[in-house]
């Protein structure tokens, strides 16, 4: 997909609800975003969660500190979010909307800077984090569904030449962060039925595309265990930490 089709498509995602695909998942890899967030954060402590969707991650896993500050780029994902947050009673949480690729906040404000599952410049990000302040990632990989998208010859990723993790990991250390670290993860999703599977499939841009009925039963004929339709997915976890001797230039 490109830029502005992504946009559009979050801009229609802000109101759909993923728990209808009734997904369990098993996670196979020790990486946890927020446990390392909870070692990272204490009450005094500025955090900046980018990309942060309807909200629902910020106000349900985040540690409460003195001021986290979410954004997103798609202004109904953020509507969607001040909904969320106002039944949640939290009172350290601020939405506003904003570019990853264009961020206008201020210098060195941040202790921890997280993005989880979008897009990231961390040329900007070391700037608005204060010296020994940390970045944590998590994205989707390359090889993420890799057997679906195999069998379907599509997909997000498909064709990179390099997988989205090297190059963050690699624009992260160019940015000048040290103590970088790259984890694969490794998770299984399971579905119930072929019902919830496609209709998943459908709304996420996993598929370019609506998967096709043929090769969908193909992926499904080899990936059913025990009665349930298995999808196995790759993510990635980067941590970071901008040198305690930057200073603002
Ligand atoms: C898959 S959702 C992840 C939401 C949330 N971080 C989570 O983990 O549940 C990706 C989010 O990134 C946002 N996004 C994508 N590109 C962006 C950009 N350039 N600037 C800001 N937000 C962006 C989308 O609008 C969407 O809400």
């Amino acid at each position: 997909m490109l830029h502005d089709d992504y946009f559009e498509y979050y801009e229609r995602l802000a109101s759909w609800k993923f728990d209808e695909f009734d997904i369990s998942s098993e996670c196979l890899t020790e990486w946890d975003l927020y446990k390392i967030l909870r070692s990272l954060v204490s009450e005094d402590s500025c955090v900046l969660d980018l990309g942060t969707g309807g909200g629902e991650k910020v106000i349900a896993e985040y540690p409460e500190c003195r001021q986290i500050i979410a954004t997103d780029y798609s202004p109904q994902m953020i509507a969607t979010a001040k909904r969320n947050l106002a039944k949640s009673g939290r009172t350290d949480i601020s939405f506003r909307v904003m570019d990853n690729l264009k961020m206008d906040v201020g210098e060195e404000l941040f202790d921890v800077v997280v993005a989880r599952h979008t897009v990231t410049d961390p040329a900007q990000i070391i700037k608005c984090l204060k010296p020994g302040g940390h970045l944590l990632i998590r994205g989707v990989d390359k090889y993420d569904c890799w057997g679906l998208k195999m069998v379907f010859g599509d997909g997000q990723g498909y064709s990179d030449p390099v997988p989205q993790s090297i190059r963050d990991y690699e624009n992260v250390i160019s940015a000048g962060f040290a103590d970088v670290t790259l984890v694969p993860i490794c998770e299984r999703d399971y579905f119930r039925d072929r019902d919830a599977f496609k209709g998943f499939l459908s709304k996420v841009p996993i598929l370019d595309g609506v998967p096709d009925d043929g090769l969908l039963d193909e992926y499904i004929a080899r990936n059913t265990i025990c009665g349930r339709i298995r999808l196995q997915r790759q993510y990635y976890g980067i941590t970071a930490r901008k040198n305690d001797r930057c200073r603002k230039s």
